[in-house]
């Protein structure tokens, strides 16, 4: 009999402070206006002074556990999508298993995939439950860009926000996640990233404290993502038989409104079956879809049995897609 992963439950959690487009009128040169216009974006939310990815994916990880009924001895494996950790080791995840009480011996590992970092996090969960390597998995998306981004910048610094978003996938009977496509091109890294990191050592970031920022060449990024995805849903339809308008819901990483209409576009989806979050939340990165999808879920958008298309696109670059039978 084969075993499938199947969600469960979902949760999220948004921190306190909200930072609105007028709000960055006064820090850099840019506009309410524009800022809408060109992301979709009207406001975000930021972490406060202490607060860390850590502790915001543990309160997405109790709304899911709260949403399945389960509690933390039923979970066996605990994946953290995340490109900013709390700590250079141990994971993030391995914080967050103690936080909430996972026993000893349960898998815990981060993965970093910047904004596809769900889709690859669900990948990975997903493989283990069907292999048997695990029954009852969290997967969790965070992300505390504030951190990283340069204030002076106005290309990047009104695209972020923080957030995380988590599910729990259980091995089932039935066919929840039906496939996943994962890539990735590293050739065009100088596009996206933040240069910086600890193998470069500290006095490399002393010494250039703009590195350890997000840089990105946005209008090139934003063509290839669209044309990239484009490609992703078409070979996720075909890998399912299935035609475009067959998906219930799309739930598009959340980085530019215009990025989403072109995918609903090529899904010939009508964008009342695109779950849309980046005006609240702008671009979490990888918590973007997992928020999505529990916003969709709590309002009672998503309903069981519905077919659910998940993709993203970012840094590195990866990219992939996720079809799943809620
Ligand atoms: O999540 C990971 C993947 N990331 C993405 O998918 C993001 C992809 N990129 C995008 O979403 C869009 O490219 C942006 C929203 C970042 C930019 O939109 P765009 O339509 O590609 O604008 P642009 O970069 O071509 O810039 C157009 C103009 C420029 O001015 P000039 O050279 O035409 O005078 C920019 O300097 O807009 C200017 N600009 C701004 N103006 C006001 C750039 N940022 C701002 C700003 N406010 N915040």
């Amino acid at each position: 009999m084969s075993v499938y992963a199947r969600i469960r439950g979902t949760g999220s959690h948004l921190p306190e402070r909200v930072v609105t487009n007028e709000e960055l009128e006064r820090l850099v040169e840019t506009s309410d206006r524009w800022i809408r216009e060109r992301t979709g974006i009207a406001q975000r939310h930021v972490v406060a002074d202490g607060e860390t990815c850590g502790d915001i994916a543990t309160r997405a990880a109790e709304a899911a556990m709260e949403a399945a009924g389960v509690g933390p001895g039923d979970i066996d494996l605990l994946i953290l999508a995340t490109s900013t950790p709390d700590q250079v080791f141990p994971s993030t995840a391995c914080l967050i298993q103690h936080r909430l009480g996972i026993p000893g011996g349960a898998i815990a590992f981060d993965i970093a995939a910047a904004c596809s970092g769900f889709i690859y996090a669900l990948d990975a969960a997903d493989r283990f439950i069907r292999t048997g390597g695990a029954r009852r998995a969290l997967v969790i998306g965070a992300e505390t860009f504030s951190r990283i981004l340069n204030w002076e910048d106005r290309g990047t610094c009104v695209l972020f926000g923080d957030g995380a978003g988590a599910v729990i996938l259980e091995a089932d009977e039935t066919p929840g996640v039906l496939s996943t496509h994962l890539h990735s091109d590293g050739r065009q890294e100088p596009l996206l990233n933040v240069p910086w990191g600890v193998s470069k050592g500290v006095e490399a970031l002393m010494s250039d404290p703009a590195s350890g920022k997000v840089t990105m060449r946005g209008n090139e990024v934003f063509k290839i993502a669209v044309r990239t995805l484009g490609a992703v849903v078409e070979e996720t339809l075909a890998a399912n038989g299935l035609e475009r308008g067959d998906i219930d819901w799309l739930v598009p990483h959340q980085a530019n409104i215009r990025i989403m209409a072109a995918t609903a576009r090529k899904l010939e989806l009508p964008m009342d079956r695109v779950v849309v979050t980046v005006d609240r939340h702008g671009n979490t990165s990888a918590a973007s879809i997992p928020l999505a999808l529990d916003v969709a879920v709590r309002d009672g958008r998503i309903q069981p049995g519905q077919l659910l298309l998940l993709e993203a696109f970012g840094a590195g670059f990866t990219w992939g897609s996720a079809l799943v039978r809620f």
